[in-house]
């Protein structure tokens, strides 16, 4: 974020800080699977950001989602593509294309019609990868409610996910699965509240950043309990789905304009990469919607 390095006060008292230096974190290179946004429109509205009235620019989501692309490589890590479906334009937030982990490839069944054929294109390229597919029973969005920190499986409801689709991922992964409910419509998946930033550390070490408002007061609990130590960020951040970043343990590619959380990752000794993903934005979606991580 080289415009943001020199801004604001906050950032300048911090580079005279005798901060953890960021070369202490150790990035490890992922797989994560893609999907450019060809047919990226918004033509109905399953969320609050979106508002099929307004125009979109496709050309300009590719664009972006492009640098978003480089960045990953730029960073060392493999990336699949996927094929865009024609009349889905949401199937670029490959996120909720389902959650991997073991070589399992756990499917999305997901909560509105109009994204429903997703589910099965994303399980088919699974399928043609190598995973071992496992067709969900219940309702379920992907990695946008299913998160990994650690050992630890995180799952949100409140708003898409089934619930019951948590004791499936139980049984499918045989790992802890705690569950957390989303309150705040704007926040209506569990990656646009909660960003993992070293997600191979053992669960001691893992840590994540998260928008309390975002979780009912049992999550806040619990959240509070597990990760005594999480970067807790600003409403500010967290509407330009700041939270909703990528971080390979070191790199965390962040919204551009998640200004307060940039800052807040440094402190910590993170290395904040921005990008601009504004016409994603129009869909509700931003740099984590967009990458489902392959874990084999
Ligand atoms: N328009 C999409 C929807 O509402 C956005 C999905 C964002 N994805 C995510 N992983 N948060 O379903």
């Amino acid at each position: 974020m080289a415009g943001l390095a020199s801004a604001g006060p906050t950032t300048a008292g911090l580079a005279s800080a005798p901060l953890r230096s960021a070369g202490e974190r150790q990035g490890n290179t992922r797989r994560y699977l893609m999907c450019r946004p060809d047919h990226f429109t918004v033509s109905y509205r399953i969320n609050p950001w979106m508002h099929p009235e307004d125009p979109t620019d496709t050309s300009l989501a590719v664009q972006q989602w492009e640098s978003l692309h480089a960045a990953y490589l730029a960073l060392g890590h493999d990336i699949e593509l996927i094929e865009p479906g024609a009349g889905l334009p949401d199937m670029v937030f490959a996120a909720n294309g389902g959650f991997t982990l073991d070589g399992i490839a756990y499917g999305a069944k997901f909560t509105h019609p109009e994204r429903a054929p997703e589910g099965p294109a994303y399980m088919d390229w699974f399928r043609d990868a190598g995973f071992r597919v496992i067709e969900p029973e219940f309702v379920n969005e992907g990695e946008g409610d299913i998160m990994l920190v650690g050992d630890t499986i995180l799952a949100g409801t409140g708003f898409r996910t089934d619930p019951r689709s948590h004791d499936e991922v139980r049984r499918v992964f045989d790992r802890e699965v705690l569950s957390l409910t989303l309150v705040n419509p704007s926040f209506y998946h569990l990656d646009t509240a909660i960003s993992v930033l070293d997600p191979l550390s053992g669960d001691a070490a893992a840590n994540i950043a998260y928008l309390p408002e975002a979780f009912d007061a049992d999550g806040n609990r619990l959240l509070e309990q597990r990760y005594p130590d999480a970067i807790r960020v600003s409403t500010e951040d967290a509407a330009v789905l700041g939270l909703n970043s990528i971080s390979d343990g070191r790199n965390v590619v962040i919204a551009a304009r998640a200004v307060g959380f940039d800052a807040q990752l440094r402190e910590r000794g993170y290395h904040p990469i921005g990008v601009d993903l504004s016409e994603l934005l129009l869909g509700g979606g931003g740099v984590k919607c967009c990458t489902l991580e392959l874990r084999s």
